[in-house]
């Protein structure tokens, strides 16, 4: 960024903390954020090399420029605090300034992890007390993106106001807005990712305290039943979403070896259609074609990253097969058409029932081919935990 566009940029995020004390940096995050995070994988065990060679494969892979931009390093690399309160680094990540320099090399931004309480939910060190000096440091190290995640603050809300749940929330949304007016400060544009699993309807006020994104529900993990449970389950939280606010049903799992191909591309529709962030969490080096092919969907991945930015909703459900539609720029509509069930079955879409007229233009995104309604209706066989994906246009 030129130091020009660096300075309106400082100055309208300055005029924006001035005039609202607290909305999220609209200028960030237009679209849902793309990445990918070493959680899901590597959990503990991630290190700087890790996240060099994730830089390097989401280069030579195609992901960066399929719009995968955000490398993000989750729990699990703080060190100790030095007599001025300084947080370091632990061993695993020797020099952040200097990876964060590798990252900026390829293209690409790096993220970084913390929480408003003394303890992340590693155990490692938190921001509590300390929240100016740190992003003080981000924006030294030139980071990007902060996840920031509730976790021990729960047992100071607990001790400083037992038994009293407004109170407690009233605390930790303070918490969240302490670290945003100091990520602010810095006048360094960096995306705000709320982790506190979705309690209070952080939908509600997420971007109050400049959440650029919130999570809406506890962790994912690799298997059907948690991923559909978490997916299937975001209904009605459409509204809370936009440019610069996202809700996030979490990072995917895709590539991580738990779940068919047809769960794993159940997996990316849905969270296409959710407007969800789009953050792999496999090991990039090892990569299987399909991995690749589902990860890599531009067709479908152009739904997630629409300008339009509304988050779809299920439109309709029949036994265990649901369709769930997301409004597109162009008048356009994305139409997933889910099943659920261990059996395939039929599902039948009505053009009419979306709004579309017999004549609209159907075109399946897994199979990247354009396909025809029969008197204005489209009946497809989806195979068991699968997806029929469809983008329809007049
Ligand atoms: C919480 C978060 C996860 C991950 C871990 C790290 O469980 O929800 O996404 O960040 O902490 O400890």
């Amino acid at each position: 960024m030129s130091l020009t566009k660096l300075n309106v940029t400082a100055f309208i995020l300055l005029a924006l903390g001035a005039a609202t004390a607290s909305a999220q940096d609209p200028t960030l995050a237009a679209t849902p954020p793309m990445g990918w995070n070493s959680w899901n994988h590597f959990a503990r065990n991630v290190n700087d090399a890790d996240v060099r060679a994730a830089a390097d494969t989401i280069v030579s892979s195609g992901m960066r420029d399929a719009g995968y931009i955000y490398v993000n390093i989750d729990d699990t690399w703080q060190g100790q605090r030095d007599a001025q309160g300084v947080i370091h680094t632990n061993d695993k990540f020797p020099d952040m300034k200097a990876l964060a320099d590798y990252v900026h090399s390829k293209g690409l931004k790096l993220g970084i992890y913390s929480g408003p309480g003394p303890k992340t939910c590693a155990g490692f060190e938190g921001s509590y007390g300390h929240e100016d000096q740190d992003a003080k440091t981000y924006a030294a190290w030139d980071i990007d993106y902060l996840k920031y995640d509730l976790c021990s603050y729960r047992q100071l809300m607990r001790e400083q106001a037992p038994h009293d749940p407004e109170k407690q929330f009233q605390m930790y949304k303070a918490a969240y807005e302490k670290m945003h007016q100091a990520l602010i400060s810095f006048a360094r544009p960096i995306v705000y990712s709320l982790c506190q699993y979705g309690l209070n309807d952080v939908w509600k006020w997420g971007p109050e305290v400049g959440g650029n994104l919130w999570r809406t529900t506890g962790d994912i993990n690799d298997t059907w039943q948690r991923m559909s449970d978490i997916g299937f389950g975001q209904l009605g939280l459409a509204k809370y979403a936009g440019p610069g606010h996202w809700n996030d049903p979490d990072m995917l799992e895709v590539g991580n070896g738990g779940m068919t191909g047809d769960e794993y591309r159940t997996h990316m529709s849905l969270w296409a259609i959710l407007a969800a962030p789009l953050l792999a969490g496999n090991d990039l080096s090892k990569m299987s074609p399909e991995t690749l092919s589902i990860l890599l969907n531009k067709e479908v991945i152009a739904v997630d990253q629409d300008r339009l930015g509304k988050q779809g909703d299920r439109a309709f459900a029949v036994g265990m097969t649901e369709i769930w539609t997301k409004p597109l720029s162009g008048g356009a509509l994305a139409a997933g058409l889910f099943n659920r069930d261990t059996e395939e079955h039929p599902v039948t879409l009505h053009l009419r029932d979306v709004g579309f007229a017999e004549r609209a233009k159907l075109r399946d995104l897994w199979k990247h081919e354009d396909v025809t309604a029969t008197n204005g209706s489209y009946t497809v066989t989806v195979p068991p935990h699968g997806v029929v994906m469809l983008r329809i246009s007049k």
